[in-house]
């Protein structure tokens, strides 16, 4: 970060209201043989503290690339990346990997929740890696598990449960170690529409009484509803970014 950059971030925090996802000019290329592109072609966008973002767009348009970038699960080519302030490109590995599990929970389309193991142990598995005891690690567990209304299916195994009630059990598992920051790549994805509303209803209680910062990618017009913030990515640029208000102004015009 040059002088003036590192003032900048300065006054933010001073002033309260600093960004927790501060993305500039992102580049990613892929090399395919000789051919190469960028699935992330000179990305910039800020997050604010308690916001919650569809990122939408067509298959490929680079909507995962940059989710998985924000979780620091791949780096760019170029560019910058802080978030809450830290320079998430320049970190070693133990200290990234204690910012994604401070500041981060994940949520995915497929659950990816570990089989023949019960919910409850799914959702404590992020408080071992970061060394709370055990039985700290049953308590918040089994609260987590409470908050996303499953208090009675602790013991249950993923193959026990259905789509939505998995799906609630890595929301869980993303909120056991207080993250201020929640990850979705497509989370309603895999669930029917009934259920998919039940997930979203509950990203919104997140985002509204927990205060979580919320970035979710979804196809779907109706699940964006749920959100504050449109992001619309085409062949790895953002080509849109307007409140939620604005953008169904121009989508009932649309349709
Ligand atoms: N590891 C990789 N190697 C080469 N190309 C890749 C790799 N990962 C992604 N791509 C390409 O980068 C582009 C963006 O992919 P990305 O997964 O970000 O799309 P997406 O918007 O998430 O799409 P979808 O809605 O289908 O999930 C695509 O053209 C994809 O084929
Ligand atoms: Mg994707």
């Amino acid at each position: 970060m040059g002088k003036q950059d590192a003032a900048a971030v300065l006054r933010e925090c001073f002033r309260g209201e600093m960004n927790l996802i501060e993305v500039r000019h992102a580049i990613k290329t892929y090399s395919t043989g000789e051919e190469s592109f960028n699935a992330l072609d000179d990305v910039s966008l800020s997050v604010k503290k308690g916001e919650f973002v569809a990122i939408m767009g067509t298959s490929g348009s680079g909507k995962s690339t940059f989710m998985n970038m924000l979780g620091t699960l791949d780096k760019p080519n170029s560019g910058e990346y802080y978030l809450d302030g830290q320079d998430m490109l320049h970190l070693d590995s133990d200290s990234l990997a204690m910012m994604r599990c401070e500041k981060m929970g994940f949520v995915f389309q497929g659950f990816n929740l570990i089989s023949r193991t019960s919910a409850l142990d799914n959702v404590c598995l992020p408080m071992i890696y970061k060394g709370i005891p055990e039985k700290e690690r049953i308590e918040r567990g089994r609260k987590a598990l409470e908050i996303v209304g499953l208090k009675n299916r602790e013991d249950h195994m993923p193959n026990q449960m259905s789509g939505g009630q998995q799906q609630r059990v890595a929301i869980a598992r993303a909120l056991v170690n207080d993250a201020p920051l929640i990850l979705a790549d497509e989370p309603t994805g895999n669930l029917d529409t009934k259920t998919s509303i039940e997930v979203m209803k509950f990203f919104v209680s997140l985002n509204e009484k927990l205060g979580k910062t919320i970035v979710l990618v979804t196809h779907e017009p109706d699940i964006a509803e749920y959100t504050q913030r449109i992001v619309k990515f085409k062949d790895g640029k953002i080509v849109l970014d307007q409140p939620k208000t604005e953008w169904l102004k121009h989508r009932n015009r649309e349709t």
